[in-house]
């Protein structure tokens, strides 16, 4: 059986994998602090890159720093094809806490924080982490932070920008002031809540970037998930991986993880045969959800 998807999709002015990774998992327990297993974090960006990802997202507020500092450690030269995305808006309480830093002054010290980290002189793509509501996208004028950004871009600093925890509106807006190359929201196989902003940015070719797209926190679970992996003798989370690639030619995947293990299986997942009735299987649970 034939089973065909497009494997790349553009990223800025770069064509990169659909199957990349998110790197969030790699520090301490509530991403806060350094990771259990320093040498496995390490060992987990190496496999992925020696294994074809070229397209990692992270953020200085992993950790902080923690995570950038870990992607320098294990990769730095970086390979000309790597992508690294990155994102500001945000900085972590002693307490662990997300606070919004969306200030010029807090904006361009995280730039410089993401620089310093990761080694590099130039940023591929930022991302302006929305912080309106914290963990999910509300309206509200985000002019004043992004033109911030694109400053900083003029600046030589940020080659791309993009857009993380925002509405359709925000991306509008954000376009007026310069170019959006992704978008990063939360979507997966049962939050579905942005599917027409998937399809709009798709006719656009915007890359739209799900975070949480094996349910982040609490792990994806669902009884038609799991009996439609089992026919198919794949695991659930291969299997919701495999649902994003088709749902939209312009989903670009980073699945996060802390071992290789689950790297190896997460990234198998791109040799998946997903049958159209396993498709319609995957698409009908969630229309009955909604
Ligand atoms: N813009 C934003 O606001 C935002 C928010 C959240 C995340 N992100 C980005 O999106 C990326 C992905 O999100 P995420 O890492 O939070 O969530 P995710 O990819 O949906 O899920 C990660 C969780 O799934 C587990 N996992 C991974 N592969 C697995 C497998 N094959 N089998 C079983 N469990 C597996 C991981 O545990 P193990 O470590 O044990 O594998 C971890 O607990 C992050 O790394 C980050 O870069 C962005």
């Amino acid at each position: 059986m034939t089973d065909t998807y497009p494997r790349t999709f553009r990223l800025g002015d770069r064509q990169v994998d659909r199957l990349g990774y998110g790197a969030m998992q790699l520090a301490g327990p509530g991403v806060f602090g350094p990771p259990k297993d320093r040498g496995e974090a390490v060992a987990v960006l190496r496999e992925a890159v020696a294994s074809g990802v070229d397209h990692i997202d992270t953020s200085d507020f992993y950790g902080p720093h923690v995570t950038n500092q870990l992607i320098a450690e294990a990769l730095a030269p970086f390979p000309d094809n790597l992508v690294i995305v990155t994102k500001v808006g945000a900085v972590r309480g002693d307490d662990a806490s997300w606070n919004p830093a969306m200030s010029s002054d807090d904006l361009t010290r995280a730039v410089h924080d993401n620089l310093r980290n990761l080694r590099l002189e130039t940023l591929d793509v930022v991302n302006l982490r929305v912080m309106g509501e914290v963990h999910a996208p509300s309206e509200g004028s985000i002019a004043a932070p992004f033109e911030v950004l694109a400053g900083l871009q003029r600046q030589g600093l940020i080659r791309h920008l993009g857009l993380s925890n925002a509405t359709a509106r925000q991306v509008e807006e954000a376009r007026g002031i310069a170019e959006v190359v992704c978008v990063q929201n939360h979507y997966n196989l049962v939050h579905r809540d942005d599917d027409d902003l998937v399809d709009a940015l798709a006719a656009e070719g915007i890359a739209y970037t799900p975070f949480f797209p094996l349910g982040g926190f609490s792990p994806l679970q669902s009884a038609e998930l799991s009996r439609v992996a089992e026919a198919l003798g794949a695991s659930p989370m291969q299997t919701a991986l495999a649902w994003l690639l088709r749902r939209a030619p312009n989903i670009l995947l980073i699945p996060g993880t802390s071992s290789r293990a689950h790297l190896r299986e997460n990234l198998a997942a791109g040799e998946l045969v997903l049958p159209a009735e396993a498709m319609a299987a995957l698409d009908a649970t969630v229309t009955a959800r909604a």
